[in-house]
């Protein structure tokens, strides 16, 4: 039975760091084990502009660990305003790795999203000429669509008509959550990739709603079923390069995850690593985790792979409940908090 595994430093294409005492607890848990990440621009004042997006970048930097090597990649909320020139500007000085699309009201801090697709043709053209990445949070927001058939509808009434609208457009449908957006991806990669979440490869909507109703285990896109967490861990683990690793750790203080209507979002960046490892491990799969997590994502974005390791040991540990913020704020829940991971890093 393998004990320990050295893989490639890995990446995670899909983080919220928040900003102020908020990212200065948060971003060392990333920092820790990621060599880079997509950092989402859904603060409260969302990042729209290539300035904001600097700014942003320099807070983030700041909140690294001493010595840290870590670097956040800055992404551009898309409103009706968004200005083409400035998103290639930004991209062409290295400082928007991609767009970011929220459809209106789809999730926390998505009020300024888009309501109108055919609104952000522009940009989307820009970005299919310069090269540069779109990133989808997928889901169709009208309120006549169940919440469970959200993705789905998405793929159906926007995703796929996007794909063949912009074909050189390259795409990231984020935070997997169905088999049909599974198979999706698998049918239009290379133009489209698909992250898929550690949460959301452990939990399903029997876990969030079926013994309790549990907040700490609520995102969007909400958790689906068993069979759905079963596509999903057959699709991380498959070996594909179309699917990789993007966390959607989303911290919230313990009195929002607590409040009605609780917030939406799971935040997993100091388990994010172990456990995927541990889902890999259970699936008989640790040596599809290399590509997952550190060579197929960095590939779709047309970096190369870090330069450096991490090991992994399999040893139990103690999952902190709750980290700490200064200020108001005090405590953000851990995912799987007071449980037990199986794998750990290697310090
Ligand atoms: C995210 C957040 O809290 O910003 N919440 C979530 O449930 N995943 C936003 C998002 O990615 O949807
Ligand atoms: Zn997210």
């Amino acid at each position: 039975m393998t004990e320990r595994l050295t893989i490639t430093r890995p990446d995670d294409f899909h983080v919220h760091f928040r900003d102020g005492a908020m990212a200065a607890a948060v971003v060392p848990h990333t920092a820790r084990v990621f060599g880079r990440a997509i950092a989402m621009p859904n603060l409260a004042v969302p990042v729209e502009t290539a300035a904001q997006a600097a700014e942003y970048r320099e807070r983030l930097r700041a909140a690294r660990p001493p010595g840290s090597r870590f670097e956040p990649l800055m992404t551009c909320y898309l409103t009706h305003d968004t200005d083409p020139d400035d998103v290639e500007r930004g991209f062409r000085d290295g400082l928007f790795t991609a767009l970011k699309l929220y459809p209106a009201h789809a999730t926390t801090n998505a009020a300024h999203g888009v309501t109108d697709l055919r609104r952000i043709d522009r940009v989307l053209e820009r970005a299919e000429k310069i090269g540069m990445l779109f990133l989808m949070h997928g889901e169709e927001v009208d309120p006549a669509i169940d919440i469970f058939d959200r993705e789905e509808a998405f793929i159906d009434l926007r995703l796929g008509p996007l794909t063949e609208r912009f074909p050189g457009l390259k795409m990231v449908m984020e935070h997997l959550t169905t088999a049909a957006a599974v198979d999706f991806v698998s049918a239009k990669f290379p133009q489209v990739a698909g992250t898929i979440t550690a949460h959301h490869l452990e939990v399903t909507r029997t876990d969030m709603l079926g013994h309790g109703m549990r907040p700490d285990l609520y995102c969007m896109p909400v958790a689906k079923t068993e069979r759905d967490r079963k596509a999903l861990r057959a699709a991380a683990t498959s070996g594909e390069p179309c699917y990789f690793l993007g966390t959607d750790s989303a911290p919230h203080p313990l009195a929002r995850k607590a409040a009605m209507p609780a917030a939406a979002g799971v935040f997993t960046a100091p388990v994010a690593i172990e456990t995927y490892a541990s889902v890999f491990d259970e699936e008989g799969a640790l040596d599809k985790l290399e590509g997952f997590a550190s060579l197929f994502g960095a590939r779709h974005y047309g970096l190369a792979p870090n330069p450096d390791t991490i090991t992994l040991e399999r040893a139990g540990w103690t999952v902190p409940a709750t980290i700490a913020v200064d200020g108001p704020d005090a405590a953000i829940p851990v995912y799987r908090g007071g449980g037990q991971v199986r794998w750990r890093v290697v310090e």
